[in-house]
């Protein structure tokens, strides 16, 4: 019977209509939507419009969620496990929730809220766990790896402005994974400014630094984030791609990746943050190749990626980001 109706009955059965004895009140049914509604209320008296309005929605969608799947006890048991672990297994070095975030897409999706840059700027995409400020500065054509990780690449571009004129002076802050999947962050033992490195344009806006070509690797997925994958028929892997923020005086800051166009994974990113204009083809060149870099021997690839910029306050983003693990 509808929960009005058992009200109705219950009056009626007492032969009274009007005020309502303790007893009346101890029979009307709480239903799900009156729980709802009181949490929604609950923050009606917030002072601050903003964190109202976040704290409802919030309450709106969590409980709307809740009561469109049906959760279960025993799932709800299994949700607050999971938050547990993600908790423990957090530290300095670990944000297994920022993975959750990437993983569940909500990463991409406040970057694509946060970035919204004119047709023909460089568009920007996740940061990631792996940047760690401070990272040493280079000259032009300097090389990032410290040892070993892989085919030479000579990464190479320009940074311009949306009109087509060099930004001279703006700074890359590249970081990248070797040929082991790892990046330096992830090797405690292993030197720490391998495979990243701050550079400056020069006056024509160019810029070109010697990595390696990347590799597709897994996200960690040893936590929480990582058994929600293998459950659901998920993999960790995104495709192979080099980071970096770009900096410049007067333009806003775009944190973005160069993809490898030929990568595996490109179609399935763990972390949904593939965009089609940072795809670019990685060029292999012969041991002979007369333009060759300095203190490469052997085998090794080009890849050219210009960097187009917006003024400052046009892109409505966060001034830098700062996240370091
Ligand atoms: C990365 O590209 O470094 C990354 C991004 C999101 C989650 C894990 C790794
Ligand atoms: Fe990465």
């Amino acid at each position: 019977m509808h929960v009005d109706a058992v009200s109705a009955a219950n009056v009626l059965h007492s032969g009274r209509i009007g005020a309502m004895s303790s007893s009346d009140t101890a029979a009307q049914r709480t239903t799900p939507a009156d729980i709802t509604a009181a949490v929604e209320a609950s923050f009606e008296a917030c002072a601050d419009p903003r964190l109202r309005e976040i704290m409802q929605a919030l309450v709106r969608h969590l409980h709307g969620f809740v009561t469109e799947v049906g959760l279960t006890e025993e799932e709800w048991r299994a949700a607050i496990a999971t938050l547990t672990a993600t908790g423990h297994i957090t530290d300095d070095r670990r944000q297994e929730f920022i993975l959750w975030s990437d993983a569940l897409g909500v990463s991409m999706l406040v970057d694509a809220l946060a970035n919204l840059r004119p047709a023909g700027a460089t568009e920007s995409t996740v940061l990631g766990p792996f940047y760690v400020p401070g990272a040493p500065e280079h000259s032009y054509g300097e090389d990032i790896a410290v040892e070993p990780a892989g085919t030479p690449t000579w990464v190479h571009g320009r940074v311009l402005d949306l009109d087509g004129t060099p930004i001279a002076g703006a700074e890359l802050d590249v970081w990248q994974n070797g040929d082991d999947k790892l990046y330096a962050v992830q090797k405690p033992d292993g030197p720490e400014d391998h495979l990243r490195g701050r550079f400056r344009t020069r006056d024509d806006g160019s810029f070109a630094f010697l990595a390696v070509r990347p590799v597709p690797y897994p996200i960690p997925d040893d936590g929480p984030v990582g058994r929600m994958l293998d459950a659901t028929g998920r993999h960790p892997w995104r495709p192979a791609h080099i980071h970096m923020i770009v900096r410049a005086d007067g333009y806003a800051t775009v944190t973005t990746h160069v993809f490898d166009a030929a990568s595996e994974y490109l179609d399935s990113d763990a972390v949904f943050a593939v965009k089609p204009s940072l795809q670019r083809e990685i060029l292999p060149r012969a041991a002979g190749d007369p333009e060759r870099p300095e203190g490469v021997d052997g085998e090794w690839a080009s890849l050219e990626f210009d960097v187009v910029l917006v003024p400052a306050g046009e892109a409505g983003e966060p001034t830098d980001p700062g996240r370091t693990a």
